[in-house]
């Protein structure tokens, strides 16, 4: 279960999947945006469901799950490895980099490198705990121009109100919207980036909170794109004609019917894989195995 790309040639290369994991659904939103940047793709999937949310749990405990999980997907011959999670790219993506023999894309590095690109004004970030008090956007964007002034707000609530299937009109989510956004609707930034896999559903409903003179920056867009770019550069773009398998930790009817509103799809191929496996994983990564 363990191989890798190795030494295969750029033409097999080309064939083999791309690995993209979540803590749970949200990622599906990244995994919508790569199957319709490069349909000719076929995509491996985790969704550690069991383990949801990363967003309100330490850094350590979300950089172990990420680890397990990114060596759970080594397992497929991936050519490209997908953090789809704004929670475990702020904090894993060093020691997955450093862990995993192909490329790894996180979440975080597009979005706050598009927000740079079409705004010279305030770039406002709004994620989970983890995520904004990680300040992995500020470092992010920082590295570009260590001027730009940026403002984090934490909205922790969006993910349970997301997954429970709300709609974007609902006053519950307009209420707790409001709130999140209040300070940032003062502020007026040049861009708002949508720094969790779960709101792009609630993009609309933001969009509309903060005003047209506000650019959204969808992360999951913006980390598309730089799969492509990067697959191209390294002329590894498949040829084939796409597909989705899906693996969960939890339940796999469930995540097939949630799932379906992030995908933007049916989602046909789902299969369970325990968490005591994926720590089988990280033992093994551990070990130098
Ligand atoms: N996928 C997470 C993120 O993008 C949101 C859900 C969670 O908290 O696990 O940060």
């Amino acid at each position: 279960m363990l191989s890798q790309v190795g030494n295969q040639g750029a033409e097999s290369i080309g064939a083999a999947p791309i690995g993209v994991f979540d803590s749970g659904l949200g990622g599906l939103t990244v995994v919508r945006e790569i199957a319709a940047a490069m349909p000719a793709e076929s995509i491996v999937y985790l969704g550690d469901s069991a383990r949801v949310p990363y967003g309100i749990k330490s850094l350590e405990t979300v950089r172990k799950f990420a680890i397990e999980d990114a060596r759970f997907l080594m397992g497929f011959g991936p050519k490209l490895i997908v953090a789809a999670c704004n929670t475990a790219s702020a904090a894993a993506i060093d020691s997955l980099e450093s862990l995993c023999p192909v490329d790894v894309v996180d979440v975080i590095r597009p979005g706050a490198d598009e927000a740079l690109a079409r705004t010279a004004g305030t770039i406002a970030v709004i994620g989970t705990e983890a995520t904004i008090s990680s300040g992995a956007y500020e470092r992010a964007i920082a590295a570009i121009d260590p001027q730009r002034e940026v403002r984090s707000v934490a909205c922790p609530l969006l993910v349970p109100i997301v997954e429970e299937g709300r709609h974007k009109d609902d006053p519950i989510v307009l209420h707790v919207l409001g709130d999140y956004l209040r300070d940032l609707q003062r502020l007026r930034p040049g861009a708002l980036i949508l720094g969790c896999t779960h709101y792009p559903l609630l993009t609309d409903a933001i969009a509309k909170l903060m005003g047209p003179d506000v650019i959204i920056v969808d992360s999951a867009r913006a980390t598309a794109r730089r799969v492509r770019d990067l697959l191209r550069q390294r002329q590894q773009a498949g040829d084939g004609t796409g597909g989705l398998r899906c693996f969960t930790t939890d339940n796999p009817r469930r995540f097939a019917e949630l799932g379906r509103r992030f995908a933007g799809r049916a989602i046909d191929s789902v299969q369970h894989v325990a968490t005591d496996e994926l720590e089988t994983y990280h033992r093994q990564a551990a070990n130098g195995q």
